[in-house]
């Protein structure tokens, strides 16, 4: 399979306070455990028991799993997707308890669009995403103090990235703006220019670029939001001029292709097409062939002509997964070297049947519970996304 770039989830230990798989087969954890002793059921045993545990509590649980999860967890997830049609899910799942196999931003979603009997779970708690911790609350609220200080912020939209805390995205429901996703960061930016002069961008500063230039903005009329500098690091005539202010965050996933990454796989594989997610940099997505979210990548490549060969920019364990299974197209990696989202990792098959044996006791573990106010104001961004989909 080409240079595709081989890992295996039991075996590989990333970061220094993510805890391998203890081995321990004379030990086994059961319902009421914390969470620790889990880490002492056998690698053997897993899937066995997870599907026990699934199907014991039958239609009352739904599992969503991003494309991003490892093989041994998305293998139980009940729908697979993006982040946009995963929230989609979300507000259709029937199920009394939606298991999130996923990041926060992502469970926090759910819980917003979820129905008055649901609860939500996120396996492990410490699946979060640093670009979603890289717009504060508090920050963004200064910001949009000094904006308002400068122009007339009623003809100022804010367009989130689902990419956000809830406190975000209730910021954005209350400012008259949408979420988007990468699938249809577009379509939500051309409904914010039809009601207003300029749009906030939050908070991925290359999502924001990447989707305005292919809507024909220029560069040069889209500035960066530092929030750790007064009126984000530019001078008040160019924050007037401005159609987009793009908020100064990114993924530490995929800001690590690089346009030379492109140029290197294209003069080792001459008939190669190169896809990439929008999260990457600006010259990454112009030197690639196309751009498109984990749900677009897989679309294109699938709608491809046998015997493609592919250099995907994104997630390892999607390029992984899409190597594997689309058997008539080649599939490698944009990035020699693996670029695993850690956080996404988190979840362990052990942490999914914690959270499966213990709902099957009635033991609800690791909810994710937003506010009510929250909820509200940042189900009415979520809705108008959803409602342009
Ligand atoms: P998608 O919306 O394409 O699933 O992307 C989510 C994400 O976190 C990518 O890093
Ligand atoms: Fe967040 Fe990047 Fe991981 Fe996506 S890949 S969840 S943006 S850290």
């Amino acid at each position: 399979m080409g240079n595709l770039v081989s890992i295996s989830d039991s075996s590989i230990f990333i970061g220094v306070d993510q805890p391998p798989t203890l081995h321990a087969p004379e030990i086994e954890a059961g319902v009421g455990c914390d969470f620790d002793s889990y880490l002492l059921v056998p690698d053997n045993t897993l899937d066995d028991r997870i599907a026990a545990a699934k199907a014991r509590l039958g239609n009352d649980v739904v599992i969503l799993g991003h494309h991003y999860q490892r093989d041994e967890v998305i293998k139980f997830a009940d729908f697979r997707g993006d982040s946009l049609k995963l929230s989609f899910q979300a507000s259709q799942a029937e199920g009394r308890y939606i298991v999130f196999c996923g990041v926060h931003f992502m469970a926090e979603s759910a819980d917003i669009l979820r129905r008055e009997h649901q609860t939500v779970i996120l396996p492990d708690l410490n699946a979060g995403c640093s670009m979603a911790d890289m717009a504060d609350i508090g920050q963004v609220e200064a910001c949009w103090h000094e904006l308002s200080s400068l122009l007339d912020v009623h003809k100022v939209v804010p367009v989130t990235y689902m990419n956000s805390t809830a406190a975000i995205k209730a910021f954005t429901g209350e400012n008259r703006g949408s979420i988007c996703t990468s699938s249809n960061a577009a379509a939500v930016m051309n409904w914010a220019f039809e009601g207003g002069e300029k749009v906030l961008f939050l908070p991925d500063e290359h999502l924001g670029r990447n989707t305005g230039y292919r809507m024909g903005i220029p560069l040069d009329q889209m500035i960066v939001w530092d929030p750790y500098q007064d009126f984000g690091g530019n001078t008040p005539e160019a924050i007037r001029n401005a159609r987009i202010i793009l908020w100064k965050g990114y993924c530490s996933v995929h800001q690590r292709f690089t346009p030379q990454q492109v140029e290197r796989v294209r003069g080792q594989h001459p008939r190669i097409r190169v896809i990439v997610h929008p999260e990457c940099r600006f010259e990454v997505a112009e030197a690639a062939d196309q751009i498109g979210s984990t749900e677009g990548i897989i679309k294109a490549i699938q709608a491809s002509p046998r015997g493609t060969e592919w250099a995907v920019g994104t997630e390892i364990h999607l390029v992984n997964r899409l190597g594997k299974e689309l058997k008539n197209h080649k599939v490698i990696s944009l990035d020699p070297s693996v670029c695993v989202c850690t956080t996404m990792f988190r979840i362990t098959p052990q942490h999914l049947l914690w959270a499966l044996e213990n709902l099957g006791e009635g033991n609800v573990v690791n909810r994710i519970s937003v506010d009510e106010r929250t909820r509200h104001h940042a189900r009415v961004a979520l809705d108008r996304m959803l409602s342009l989909r």
